[in-house]
């Protein structure tokens, strides 16, 4: 599972629907034993909170087991062991592996030479399909529907990997708009504007937040991916006309009928006097990663939830 790419929308619709239940199960209502005897390796050599946490309680929700290694400094990679090796030697003790790497392409690598499913947790500026799927089950569920929604992206569109997968998935719904707001320099890479055109996603730019807001039924803010930057002081110079703020929607008369999503964690991109507006829909899209997750392991493993 290394991009959004391998979900047509007939998977995606079955997965939200396995979700459903495993919103049950995620609630403590009824308890699963899908996955009793299986073990979750998470292997996070970048920082992570909700992801490596909520792939972990997702398992553990199954019924599985979890074992992580959080840092690539207490791994043999700080030895000078490949990628390639790692994967190989960790691929004979687990059921399935959970990978997040500062490079491009790294889960790729992986599930190359794994025989377990491989799942990317985000690889550098790449993809992060996971938060995706998380992404677009949450506006399914705040909105009713995905098709013909206009969605807004705002922030470091170049670097952000939840904009990159989140774009490429809402390509497999009808008459679905993207408004994309940043920067010049952190716009959208063009080759990924190329492949939206060719999957007939209707996208547009523009150079502020006010013009993004405008139209939009979902807001989806991002911030700025200060560890892809060698000096980042530049491009948060810029980014800080983009930020998104409880007065800015009031002006735009969009403080009550908005989406207003953020993969979190927010910096100073989303300010905290927005939370209680009703569309603030962000910590519920947090926890909806365990359901999803649920599911995606369901699909994986090809077993029932329940
Ligand atoms: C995102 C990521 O790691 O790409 N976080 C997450 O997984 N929810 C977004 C970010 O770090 O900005």
């Amino acid at each position: 599972m290394v991009s959004v790419s391998q979900f047509d929308r007939d998977r995606l619709e079955r997965l939200y629907q396995v979700a459903g239940v495993c919103e049950r199960i995620a609630a403590g209502e009824t308890v699963s034993r899908a996955l009793a005897g299986r073990l979750l390796i998470n292997l996070f050599f970048e920082p992570s909170t909700r992801t490596r946490l909520s792939f972990g309680s997702a398992f553990l929700r199954l019924g599985g087991m979890v074992e992580s290694t959080v840092d690539e400094s207490f791994s043999s990679m700080a030895k000078g062991e490949t990628l390639e090796d790692t994967i190989r030697v960790i691929d004979g003790y687990a059921d399935a592996i959970v990978l997040r790497h500062k490079e491009k392409g790294a889960a790729a690598r992986a599930a190359a030479v794994a025989t377990r499913p491989v799942i990317n947790a985000g690889d550098g500026p790449g993809e992060h399909p996971t938060q995706a799927l998380l992404d677009l089950y949450t506006v399914l569920k705040e909105r009713g529907r995905i098709d013909g929604l206009h969605i807004a992206m705002v922030g470091d569109l170049l670097n952000g990997r939840t904009v990159h997968s989140l774009s490429k998935l809402l390509g497999r719904f009808e008459g679905v708009r993207i408004t994309f707001a940043s920067p010049s320099i952190l716009a959208m890479p063009p080759a990924l504007l190329e492949e939206l055109s060719a999957a007939g996603v209707s996208w547009r730019t523009v150079d502020s937040v006010d013009r993004a807001v405008g139209e939009a039924d979902v807001l989806y803010v991002t911030r700025l991916q200060a560890e892809r930057f060698a000096d980042p002081a530049a491009a948060a110079q810029q980014i800080a006309h983009f930020v998104v703020s409880r007065d800015l929607l009031e002006r735009a008369g969009r403080s009550q009928d908005l989406t207003i999503l953020h993969p979190l964690p927010r910096v100073f991109d989303l300010s905290t006097d927005v939370d209680s507006l009703p569309g603030a829909a962000y910590f519920r899209q947090a926890h909806n990663g365990v359901p999803i997750r649920m599911a995606l392991f369901c699909d994986l493993f090809g077993v029932d939830p329940l």
